[in-house]
């Protein structure tokens, strides 16, 4: 008998975007400046991709003093700041439940010491929610996607600083006041847990600006007030909208033992704690024993006031949701093992997994185990705010782009997500594709890296019509929320 995929009625299908990707008009509408701003366009390849995230003060004059034509690609996006109603409206048509979106805080406070918020960049979120609820599409709002208003590294020490907090609550309050009838479901901080990894786009930190204290001095720190600020706003939110559900978000990287070495596994489950024990903090309301420790081992200190642990147990999450693209590997010892890239890591090269264009190891087994992983472990509904497929896009001389890769990626997770639910019982409250349209990538800045159900002509440059095309994907999603995943009834359709 062929196998049939469900999922439950009501299931939120849909897509992601954030702000600093889509948006551009990065100094139209009263828009402040923010560290995506200033980050140029750097053709480093596939192997060297962690160059992207290193930026300096030089880097920041440079960005600073740069002409008009200079390529900073999140300044111009994808100009959805001037296509928003267009582009609601295809995602309408693919049939959206929900879409996911970030507000920029520099739209909402120009420069985030003001004391009265900017009402242009409120009136453009207002009319994006409006153009949603038109639809039927329920908004899921990140406050934060690595967006951080540029002032918080030039006049304070990016998240370092505890005074940051009062700043970001004041956003989030607005976000509150003014957004929270148009939403039900917000994150606070998109994938807590990269601060680490980038600490500039996670927390405007940039190294050279502390000559005082070790480096990871400063993370921890950052990420310390990061937790305190998220714990503040889902209170806050739950005080004014007592049926609004509030999310933490997290990087859902998963490694395998690359043997059955003990020495391999004990490497993987110490990695994947080192990814988790952020959202411990959010779901349970505590740093883990295992964070203390190594903060402690490091001879590092993180400064808490009294009143954090209290913060911290007032202000858990709702639900869990996090991106999931990719798998990789763990050894104790790398040496002489290939390596691949990944979200924002690199991993020992799995021989089982074919990989994308980008390296990144496609696994939709990998969705599955780690639906039940981070079930069992937060017991918490989940959501999967981000899972893509970053690929190059061709159009044949007739317009059309055919993307049957993107669409494989699509069916595989998805079936996994069914069984998941269906088989391991594992509580899933939607799916949302990232960069459901192109977008300018996070980690290479590129449009050539493309995610979308929808085509937007435009080059890594800048060059092109902006012009909105639907590929095969966006067709064949469209099937897929109309048979509410159901990918073997779409197969048997032909
Ligand atoms: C996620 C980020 O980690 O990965 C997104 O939240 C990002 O902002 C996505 O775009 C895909 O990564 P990349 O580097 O291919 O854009």
């Amino acid at each position: 008998m062929d196998q049939h995929y469900k999922f439950p009625e009501g299931f939120l299908w849909g897509g992601a975007t954030a702000a600093n990707q889509i948006e551009g008009a990065w100094n139209e509408g009263g828009k402040g400046m923010t560290i995506e701003d200033c980050l140029p366009y750097r053709d480093v390849g596939v192997a060297d991709f962690t160059k992207q995230f290193h930026f300096t003060t030089n880097d920041l004059e440079e960005a600073l003093a740069a002409e008009p034509e200079a390529n900073y690609p999140k300044r111009r996006g994808i100009q959805h700041y001037h296509h928003y109603q267009e582009d609601i409206r295809l995602f309408a048509e693919m049939g959206f439940k929900v879409y996911r979106l970030s507000i920029a805080w520099s739209r909402i406070f120009t420069d985030p010491r003001d004391e009265q918020p900017n009402e242009e960049g409120i009136a453009f979120y207002v009319n994006v929610l409006k153009e949603c609820k038109k639809y039927g599409i329920e908004p899921l709002v990140t406050l934060s996607h690595y967006d951080p208003p540029l002032v918080l590294a030039t006049d304070y020490r990016g998240w370092y600083s505890r005074e940051v907090i009062d700043l970001f609550m004041k956003y989030a309050r607005v976000c509150f006041e003014r957004f929270g009838s148009y939403v039900k479901y917000w994150l606070t901080f998109n994938e807590v847990d990269a601060m680490l990894r980038h600490p500039v786009t996670s927390g405007a930190l940039i190294e050279d600006r502390f000559p005082d204290m070790p480096f990871e001095q400063a993370i921890y720190q950052a990420m310390h007030h990061q937790m305190v600020a998220s714990a503040l706003a889902v209170k806050l939110c739950h005080n004014m909208y007592p049926d609004a559900l509030v999310g933490c978000m997290m990087t859902k990287l998963c490694f395998y033992p690359y043997t059955c070495k003990p020495e391999d596994n004990l490497a993987t489950q110490q990695r994947m704690r080192s990814i988790y024990r952020y959202v411990d903090i959010q779901v349970f309301g505590e740093y883990s024993l295992h964070l203390l420790k190594e903060i402690e081992n490091k001879g590092l200190t993180v400064q808490m006031q009294s009143e954090d642990g209290c913060i911290l147990k007032e202000g858990t999450v709702d639900f869990v949701s996090f991106s999931y693209y990719m798998t990789s590997c763990m050894a104790a010892k790398t040496e002489g093992l290939d390596m691949a890239p990944g979200n924002t890591v690199n991993g020992v090269k799995n021989p089982y997994l074919e990989s994308s264009e980008w390296g990144w190891q496609t696994d939709p087994i990998g969705l599955r185990y780690s639906l039940v992983e981070l079930y069992d472990r937060f017991r918490k509904p989940l959501f999967i705010v981000e899972n893509g497929l970053g690929a190059k896009d061709i159009m044949t001389e007739d317009g059309k782009i055919h993307d049957p890769y993107r669409i494989e990626y699509l069916r595989e997770h998805v079936k996994n997500m069914s069984l998941a639910i269906n088989e391991d019982g594992v509580d899933l409250m939607g799916y949302t594709w990232w960069g459901c349209i192109d977008l300018v990538s996070e980690s290479t800045r590129q449009m050539s890296k493309r995610y979308g159900f929808i085509y937007v002509d435009v080059d890594d440059y800048g060059n092109g019509t902006y012009k909105r095309i639907p590929k095969d994907s966006f067709y064949y999603y469209k099937k897929l929320i109309a048979a509410n995943g159901d990918v073997s009834a779409i197969d048997m359709e032909g």
